[in-house]
């Protein structure tokens, strides 16, 4: 008998994922199927990448399309993809210059690398960085040194020096901590694996103008918060604040792994060729499948739909708070939203993949939803009927 690949995985796999039950095997649209055709609702959507559910038939043929073509094309050379892709970028972000990859925590990486040249032009220095306690930014080692939760970074120190945290929203704690030595001030405008955390306006607009006086740069993770999420392209477009550099990756290319870091113009002066660089990043078919992303997002009005369903979502949650006291709070924006339970939330997700609805937990007692941005009505609707089922179930 052959072994499942549960098996394999327990003997031969570097044991970094403490994984649910279930094998899933395919998905179409909004839905999931396990490999015994069982299908779940998808709230999560992969943790906030497959946001136009799954074979979509526009990813589906330029998939097919590219691999006939060329699927790799080094970064020695120009191809068809990468310059429209940026100049896309550019124009959604408002920013200037763009640096495309393969993950979010390399997009962060850049981003921090980008950061300690810009500083190191002032002052050998200046090259501190100021971020948020219950941030995440990744799981590289700068991306876990800028990371301000004990259990990500603890274990892999000494960490990168030079990074100093503060309380959330905390805008006096900001203001003691950046200084003419800081380079760069980090965060997320909506925390992700924090449990869905709002940065307050005047909080981020204490950043900006703090980085303004001190000549460092403000960088806004919108790896899990940005590209849509919000029902706007960028979480700090809801705040009217501009950051010099912002991060992005998840659903950039519909599922396929891709990332991107963009940069105002005076922040990317401080890169010059040979400084940084990837193998991967920025290939044919990721560039391809975002630009097709972007155009779905855009033709079928996707921001909109966000908002609305999004709205719908965030009522029947509110709703559902009333009913079961174990409901603490309801969180978030458009299609990034949370439900915090007074208990552990481990027991919920279960029962959800029982009735065939998937969320995860963060935080330990913070229900997360990310789910496609082409997510209906109805099914909107019907997610909410079996969280109502699964809350009168579990005691
Ligand atoms: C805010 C934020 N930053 C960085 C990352 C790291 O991205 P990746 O897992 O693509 O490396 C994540 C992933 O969850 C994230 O949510």
């Amino acid at each position: 008998m052959p072994k499942t690949p549960q098996a394999l995985e327990a003997q031969h796999l570097l044991q970094t994922y403490a994984r649910y039950p279930l094998l899933l095997e395919r998905g179409k649209g909004c839905w999931l199927f396990d490999e015994r055709g069982k299908k779940y609702l998808d709230l999560l959507g992969g943790i906030g990448v497959s946001m136009l559910g799954h074979g979509h038939p526009r990813i589906v043929k330029a998939v097919r399309e590219q691999s006939a073509r060329a699927l790799h094309v080094s970064n020695l050379y120009y191809h068809p993809y990468q310059g429209p892709l940026a100049a896309r970028l550019a124009k959604l972000s408002g920013l200037d210059r763009v640096f495309i990859c393969n993950s979010g925590t390399e997009a962060w990486e850049a981003a921090l690398k980008l950061a300690r040249l810009y500083g190191a032009k002032t002052s050998p220095e200046k090259y501190r960085f100021v971020s948020l306690e219950n941030s995440f930014h990744g799981r590289t080692m700068g991306a876990v040194a800028t990371t301000g939760q004990t259990k990500y970074r603890q274990p892999y120190e000494p960490s990168m020096p030079g990074v100093d945290f503060v309380p959330f929203n905390d805008v006096a704690a900001l203001r003691a901590a950046v200084n003419d030595n800081t380079c760069g001030i980090c965060l997320e405008v909506i925390q992700g694996e924090g449990g869905i955390n709002e940065v307050q306006a005047d909080f981020l607009t204490a950043a900006r103008q703090l980085a303004d006086r001190h000549g460092a740069l403000l960088i806004l993770d919108e790896i899990q918060c940005g590209l849509g999420r919000t029902g706007r392209w960028f979480g700090y477009q809801n705040h009217g604040v501009m950051p010099d550099i912002v991060t992005t990756a998840k659903p950039l290319a519909a599922g396929f792994p891709l990332g991107a870091m963009m940069a105002s113009e005076k922040a990317a002066q401080a890169m010059t060729p040979g400084m940084h660089g990837t193998t991967f990043g920025g290939g044919p078919l990721g560039c391809r499948l975002a630009l097709e992303f972007l155009d779905v997002m855009e033709k079928d009005r996707l921001l909109a739909h966000i908002k609305k369903v999004g709205g719908r979502f965030h009522r029947h949650l509110e709703k559902l708070k009333k009913k079961y006291p174990v409901i603490k709070e309801v969180r978030g924006r458009g299609l990034m939203l949370a439900a915090e339970l007074s208990v552990n939330g481990r027991p919920y997700v279960d029962a959800g993949m029982k009735e065939g609805l998937l969320f995860n937990s963060t935080h330990d007692t913070v229900l997360r939803f990310l789910p496609p941005y082409i997510i209906s009505e109805a099914q909107v609707d019907l997610a909410a009927e079996t969280l109502d089922r699964i809350f009168a179930s579990v005691v």
